[in-house]
């Protein structure tokens, strides 16, 4: 008894010792997701970041004042405790940003943090933003008086350039708000391509100047089919759309997060929202209705007609003004031929242009092959640069066309060795509307298919069978998300997470630095923590 009371004497007194601050206080860990190139823990005494810390940041540069403001709200969101940002100069406990690295990565940054300061030094203001974006993941979450911030050395680049992430907003609408949450997502995974699927048969989201019956008709069904085409409908009319200001508004955003966003307007299949908008843009001239179930419609673009090519054209005219990307996503993907087949303006232009049957391809094939020639030309001499998903390989394709593998890794894999930049999308393991959980009867409903965490983390972009030299052309990955079965935002954020943690890693990550028990143990557990300060709808469990 006396012993003890002893030493609880002894331990009181000792805790008088210590500054309260530093009592409080918990440790950042710079092992995060992504995992950076190095972390190296460095004999240089802890940084105590408290509310005394001070954010340096030079007069006149406007970006790094920009940057300076993330960085105060994440660590304020994270930890409670609220920086200053000054810019007068400091020598002590302050933060110091700069875009002075010298790497001929221009996302690389390095982070160095010793007991006076911390140096956040992107070689470009996107690489300072994954500085500031892995030490707030580096951080507690909870309120905290002060953090302690181990000496440490980290370096980082990310492996691929393109990393994306693609929402499909026709079959479930995303609204303004909650693509602002979608973004910020993309943002703290290091995202850095929203692929935006913006048309469908299901839906027309993007308002349309010259086309208002694209919006005004296309965006609205009657109704929607219940679970998988069971031929019951719902009976709710369901609808919305982007005006163009909202769109510019919502890519402005991305781009102060150093996210491009790549528009999709899917043509020449996938387009019976269009047609029931204008019905003479089809084959058969319609009635046409914006389809109410799922699945692939043969109601596609009468390619016989002068007046879809202007149609084409002028809708590309108004995507390009709204959206800076160099890629313009043009689809193509399932464009079933059946109705030109049947329609004498189709099979006039295959006679015309002697697009007759190979030995590799129909005449329809052809076809395809024309329209997605004639988008390609239109977009080169606007100065950007056509992309789309693996059918348009069929038929032959301009070589500055970029290909997204989908069905698998055959059409990335061919595209590579044709010459085409590709970016891997393989339904087999990126595919975020698949199930996460062979337990299909007590997850949400989804499509069907199965691609848990593990094998998205697994997942290798770099086909073995490719030479050096083509695998160079594979410019980046990115995981698909498709809304038929996710009908609200917050499912959409069930799907995605934590599975888009695994792609980050895929697409951030050397394949020598990945380690599935090390990501799903440590790392991602320190993630969630922060999933659940955002108040993210994430599949727990893991
Ligand atoms: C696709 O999944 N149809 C590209
Ligand atoms: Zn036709």
């Amino acid at each position: 008894m006396f012993m003890r009371t002893s030493i609880l004497r002894t331990l009181v007194a000792l805790l008088w010792l210590v500054p309260a601050a530093t009592l409080m206080a918990q440790n950042a860990d710079f092992h995060v997701v992504p995992l950076p190139k190095q972390v190296k823990a460095t004999q240089a005494g802890h940084f105590e970041l408290d509310d005394k810390t001070l954010v340096y940041c030079p007069q006149g540069n406007k970006e790094l004042k920009r940057l300076a403001g993330f960085l105060t709200d994440f660590v304020e969101e994270s930890t409670g405790i609220k920086l200053t940002v000054t810019n007068a100069p400091v020598q002590r406990k302050c933060i110091r940003l700069s875009v002075s690295l010298k790497d001929k990565n221009p996302e690389a940054y390095r982070i160095r943090a010793n007991s006076e300061i911390i140096l956040l030094e992107g070689a470009s203001e996107a690489g300072l933003f994954y500085a500031l974006q892995t030490l707030r993941k580096a951080l507690p979450t909870g309120t905290s008086q002060c953090v302690l911030i181990p000496g440490t050395e980290v370096y980082d680049a990310p492996r691929f350039a393109y990393r994306g992430a693609h929402l499909d907003v026709s079959r479930h609408f995303v609204g303004p708000d909650s693509m602002r949450r979608f973004i910020d997502m993309l943002a703290l995974h290091n995202i850095n391509r929203l692929h935006w699927h913006l048309t469908d048969d299901q839906g027309w989201r993007v308002e349309i100047k010259k086309y208002p019956r694209l919006t005004q008709v296309g965006s609205r069904r009657s109704e929607t089919v219940i679970g998988h085409n069971s031929g019951r409908y719902d009976g709710v009319p369901y609808g919305g759309f982007y005006t163009q200001k909202e769109i510019r508004q919502l890519v402005e955003y991305a781009a102060a997060r150093y996210i491009t966003v790549i528009p999709e307007i899917d043509l020449p299949g996938h387009m019976q929202a269009a047609l029931a908008a204008y019905p003479e843009l089809g084959c058969t001239g319609g009635p046409y209705e914006v389809w109410r179930q799922w699945g692939v419609s043969d109601h596609v673009l009468c390619v016989g007609k002068d007046r879809t090519f202007d149609f084409i054209d002028q809708v590309l005219s108004e995507i390009i003004r709204l959206f800076p990307s160099q890629y313009i996503h043009v689809g193509g993907d399932e464009c079933p031929k059946t109705q030109w087949k049947q329609c004498a303006l189709c099979q006039q232009r295959i006679r015309d242009n002697h697009l007759e049957a190979d030995g590799k391809h129909s005449a329809e094939e052809r076809l395809q092959s024309y329209t997605i020639r004639h988008v390609a030309q239109f977009l080169k001499q606007h100065g950007r640069r056509m992309i789309g998903w693996d059918e348009i390989l069929e038929g032959g394709l301009p070589p500055e066309a970029t290909v997204m593998s989908w069905r698998g890794e055959a059409g990335g894999i061919e595209a590579a060795r044709q010459g085409h930049d590709v970016v891997m999308t393989p339904n087999t393991y990126l595919y975020f509307d698949y199930y996460q959980s062979q337990d299909t009867a007590n997850e949400p409903e989804a499509i069907g298919g199965y691609v848990p965490l593990e094998k998205v983390y697994g997942y290798e972009p770099l086909p073995a069978g490719l030479s050096a030299e083509e695998q160079k052309h594979i410019v980046g990955v990115q995981a698909n998300c498709w809304t038929e079965y996710m009908k609200t935002y917050r499912q959409v954020e069930y799907m995605e997470l934590p599975r888009m943690a695994a792609l980050c890693e895929v697409q951030w990550c050397n394949p020598e630095q990945k380690n599935f028990d090390d990501f799903v143990k440590g790392r991602l557990q320190r993630l969630a923590a922060l999933y659940r300060l955002k108040g993210y709808n994430y599949r727990a469990g893991f």
